[in-house]
């Protein structure tokens, strides 16, 4: 990976088949981005994800075809980027062990799916935890593992997943300080949400989702599109009488498909009172004009698995020449080591710890209370004034160790920053702290 390339790195949960929604806010914009010089996509079916929400082994199987096909179908080409099943990479189950270990269970405690399990559960009235398993309560670590496995820069993500790519930056930064010495062994991903993806409507004109049972299959077939097409629910106005393209279905699925010029004419047609039955065969036709070549494709990867087979195998072998490396190296750095060198990084051992920030009490000849936050053996990032009650200062050092930075609002009265120490370095240590001690 040349310096400038940008990483960028996408898993799928192997559990349903893609329908259009799919393939407009995900499928075609990610094919199209693997496609930018100066990218470099990792692509992944999350089939361990799957098992978590899913404990059908005909769907996970058909569905982990179907959903590569479909990517294939869709133009990925897999010689261009890395594309794989993540159970074909034993390196992923084997960080998400070590991330586990360096996660507190009060990050995972505020994930917002458990939140939501939780919240449920209280709703109906039976345990907190009914139904929930611990699968579902790691699901974020095994995402974690996923993203830094790979050294990912960008995770393209919908808002609700935005939360997990912070908990992966959590767990990233608590590695690299309790182990990395200085180095940053794991890289921080960041989250990139594109609100310009429009959510596509489904037959109701609500989200298209699979939950909500309005999807559109992407290759069904094609007498399928049709019949489906024209059960988008319209209004009752008959041909001739104008119609709405605001807060249409028909209207914003053309337009996901269409050219500017293609949609104002479509518009057009609208303001001048076309049939709904010939709006409707008008949106199947653009449709097919895109999809109809994919479908061929598709159905011949339906019908020779084989060929997906391969193609996902040559992708994990190519995924695997980072991994492999990487995780040898995270292996040494936690002290899964061979025994042949015992003592032997010591030093480097101690570097690792030395970086870590640390509160410290203690009493002065004054008989009062202090207490500083140190990194490393001489530099000192915050300074108490003298305290005369121990509890107070141990109060003081409480809310640092549990709020961060935000605690250091409520103490200025209390706390010094030595000259030539910077905010930023203050905060970034205190934050080290509370993720450590969670
Ligand atoms: N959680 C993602 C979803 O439900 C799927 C996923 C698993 C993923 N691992 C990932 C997405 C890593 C991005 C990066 O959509």
């Amino acid at each position: 990976m040349s310096s400038n390339t940008v990483r960028v790195l996408t898993g799928i949960t192997t559990t349903g088949t893609p329908h259009l929604g799919n393939y407009v806010g995900a499928i075609r914009p990610t094919v199209r981005a693997s496609r930018r010089p100066g990218t470099e996509s990792f692509l992944f079916l999350a089939d361990y994800h799957a098992l978590i929400k899913c404990d059908d082994p005909v769907r996970v199987q058909r569905s982990t075809l179907e959903i590569a096909a479909s990517w294939l179908a869709a133009g990925l080409d897999p010689e261009k980027v890395t594309f794989y099943r993540q159970s074909d990479i034993p390196e992923i189950p084997e960080l998400t062990w070590l991330l586990t270990c360096v996660t507190g269970k009060g990050l995972l405690n505020r994930a917002h799916a458990y939140k939501a399990a939780l919240d449920k559960n209280a709703e109906a009235g039976v345990d907190a935890d009914d139904g929930v398993t611990a699968g579902l309560f790691m699901y974020p670590v095994l995402m974690a593992a996923d993203i830094l496995m790979f050294k990912a820069h960008q995770v393209p993500v919908g808002r609700d997943q935005v939360q997990h790519i912070e908990m992966a930056r959590d767990m990233a930064a608590s590695f690299n300080h309790l182990y990395g010495g200085g180095r940053e062994l794991l890289t921080l991903p960041a989250a990139v949400i594109d609100d310009n993806v429009a959510l596509l409507p489904g037959l109701d004109g609500r989200k298209m989702s699979k939950s909500y049972d309005n999807v559109i299959a992407l290759f069904g077939p094609r007498e399928q599109l049709k019949k489906q097409i024209m059960g988008i629910v319209t209004d009752s106005r008959a041909p001739g009488e104008p119609k709405e393209t605001e807060g249409s279905a028909l209207f914003a699925i053309y337009r996901a498909f269409a050219t500017p010029d293609e949609t104002a004419a479509f518009a057009k047609a609208f303001a001048e009172g076309i049939g709904w039955g010939d709006a409707k065969q008008q949106l199947f036709e653009r449709i097919e004009q895109e999809i109809g070549p994919m479908r061929a494709r598709y159905e011949h990867l339906m019908a020779n698995p084989q060929e997906v087979e391969q193609a996902l195998l040559a992708g994990a072998v190519k995924a695997r020449q980072l991994a492999t490396p990487l995780m040898r190296e995270l292996r040494q750095a936690v002290g899964l080591r061979a025994l042949t060198n015992v003592g032997k990084s010591a030093s480097a051992d101690k570097g690792a710890r030395a970086s870590l920030p640390v509160l410290k009490q203690y009493r002065e000849q004054d008989g009062k209370f202090y207490f500083k936050l140190t990194q490393g053996a001489a530099t000192v990032l915050l300074q108490s004034k003298g305290f005369d009650s121990p509890r107070d200062a141990g109060q003081a050092v409480r809310r640092l160790q549990t709020e961060g930075a935000t605690a250091l609002a409520a103490l200025k009265e209390w706390v010094t920053t030595p000259q030539g120490v910077s905010e930023a370095s203050v905060k970034d240590a205190l934050e080290r702290l509370v993720s450590n001690s969670v």
